[in-house]
This record gives structure tokens, sequence and C-alpha cells, in this order.
């Protein structure tokens, strides 16, 4: 049986919106080299100004699953049926398949492939700038080459974390959906700001850089987000007087059952 790495492998990329971009350009930062990389979309616009970008071939889906070492399914999740359907009679038996699909199980691509290896990932928005968060969970079929591949390729998309399976809706919830959370905290901020009359462009710049410091003190400092807080809040200080309302407000409950209501909506896409 062939074994694979990020340079030797034929990879077949089906859908390339969105997710798929990032992807592709994470899979090209990590060493693949772009005449083994085969695409397909639906627009014949967008299928050249793909091919023309970043110097990679369209193929039929149909053929990338006979050819491909990996294939990568990173279309909408209500599209994976019509496109199971049309790949599961010439898909190469040693592929290993890798969905991006929200929600979808390995065990459904896995019954209606024809139990080849699957590996299932949720990636995050900011992997379109190299710092995505990436949850894995891998079927039973899955060879340690096969494995070695997904790891080298999503490290050059930002993290990834294994989980078991079931654990993906959480995971989903959390650093899946994470990202919308802080913009929709740094919207609150910054109407925060404009209500104290502060204009609006300063009020955004003002919070924007206060979340990058905040995050790079988080990755940097070596402490938790606890003993952070804990630093800047002296007692009776300004910081203090703020925090007193967010907890007054439940602010942990009210993320809890947000994270919640995304963990159900996951699991509910199956
Ligand atoms: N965006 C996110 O933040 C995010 C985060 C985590 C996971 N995901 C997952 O990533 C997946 C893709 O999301 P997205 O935001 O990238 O969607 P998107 O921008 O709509 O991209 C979907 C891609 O699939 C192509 N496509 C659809 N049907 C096809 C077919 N029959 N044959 C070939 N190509 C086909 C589309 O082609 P055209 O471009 O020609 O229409 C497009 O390139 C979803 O399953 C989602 O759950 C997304």
């Amino acid at each position: 049986m062939k074994q694979i790495d990020i340079k030797s492998a034929q990879v077949g990329l089906i859908g390339v919106g969105n997710m798929g971009e990032a992807l592709l350009v994470a899979l090209l930062k990590a060493g693949a080299e772009p005449q083994k990389i085969n695409f397909a979309v639906r627009r014949a616009e967008r299928s050249s100004e793909l091919a023309a970008r970043y110097q990679i071939t369209p193929a039929s889906i149909e053929e990338m699953a006979a050819t491909s070492d990996v294939l990568m399914l990173i279309v909408k999740p209500q599209d994976l049926e019509t496109i199971m359907e049309r790949i599961a009679p010439t898909l190469n038996p040693d592929a290993l398949v890798i969905s991006f699909l929200a929600g979808k199980k390995i065990a459904t691509i896995e019954s209606g492939l024809g139990n080849p290896a699957v590996a299932r990932v949720m990636p995050n928005t900011p992997t379109l700038l190299g710092v995505g968060m990436s949850i894995l969970s891998y079927g039973s079929n899955v060879r340690a080459d096969q494995k070695r591949f997904v790891e080298t390729f999503l490290r050059a998309a930002g993290k990834s974390v294994e989980v078991a399976e079931p654990l993906q809706d959480a995971a989903t919830a959390t650093s899946g959906s994470g990202p919308a959370y802080f913009f929709a905290f740094v919207e609150a901020m910054v109407a925060g700001a404009v209500a104290m009359g502060i204009d609006e462009d300063v009020a955004s710049t003002l919070v924007v850089q206060t979340i990058v410091g905040a995050a790079k003190m988080l990755e940097e400092s070596g402490k938790s987000a606890t003993v952070l807080r804990e630093n800047v809040t002296s007692p009776k200080g300004v910081t203090y007087e703020g925090l007193q309302v967010i907890a007054q407000g439940d602010l942990p409950g009210l993320v809890a059952r947000a994270m919640q209501a995304a963990a159900d909506r996951s699991r509910a896409m199956a």
C-alpha cells in the first residue's frame, strides 16, 4: 500500500469556497505541490480564478475520487448526500477522506463511501490567517501515515487538537463558533464606548487593540485568564466596578447557554 506524505500525496478538493480556499493556502504552505492538487467547484469563473491563482488543476469529482490519495470534502453539509452518491462508485479504496462539514458524522461518511479511512475536522475562520483552531477526530481505518499528513497540514492552518468524536459538537460550539462570540463581545463594547460619547472609529480602535493585546497576553504570558483578570483588578478599583456588573449579569451562565445551544444545533445537523 502506498504511504503518503504532504509532498507525494495526490490531493483532491471538492468545494473551494471561503473555508476551502483557506485550507488550500494551508496545504500549499505545509509543502504540498500545486501540480498534485486537483479541485472542483460549481461555477466556471471561480474555477478559472482558482486555477490561475494557485496553479492547481480542475477535475471532475468522480475523477478525483478515483485518483486522489487524500480527498477533502469542503462543501456545505446539505450537499454531502449527493456528493457521496457521485463519488462512492469510483473512490480509491486506499484514499483518506477528510470531511470539514459541520455536524456530519464519520460513520455517515464511512457507510456512504464503502468504509474508507475518514478524518473529521472542524476548523474555524481564523484559519484564513493561518491562526485557526481545528478540532480533529479519526475513524478506525485511518493509517499512521495518513494521520501524519493531516497533522502536518493542519499545523500550517494554525493549531489542531484531537478529540473523541462525541465531543466534536461541544468543541465546535467552543472554537468553531468562538470567533463569533468574541465578535459579539467586541460589538457590545464598541456600543458601550459610543454610548459614553466616544466616536465609533475611535471606540473600534480601542476595543480591537484591547482584544488583540488581551489575546497575546493569554497566549504568551503562561498565565491563566483568571490570574490575568485578578492582576488587573484592584479591590474597589475601576475594573473591579465593571466586573461587579458583569458578575451580576451572570456572564458564565449566559455563555454556557449560548454554547449549549450551538452544540445542540451541531448535533441536529448530523
Ligand atoms: N466558513 C466557516 O467559517 C466554516 C468553519 C468551519 C467549517 N466550515 C465548513 O466548511 C464547509 C464549507 O463552508 P464554506 O463557508 O467554505 O462554504 P462556501 O463558501 O459556500 O463553499 C462551498 C464550496 O463548495 C462548492 N460546491 C458546492 N457544490 C459543489 C459540487 N456539487 N461540486 C463541486 N463543488 C461544489 C462551491 O462551489 P462554487 O464556489 O462554485 O459555488 C464552493 O466552492 C461547510 O461544510 C462548513 O460546515 C466552514
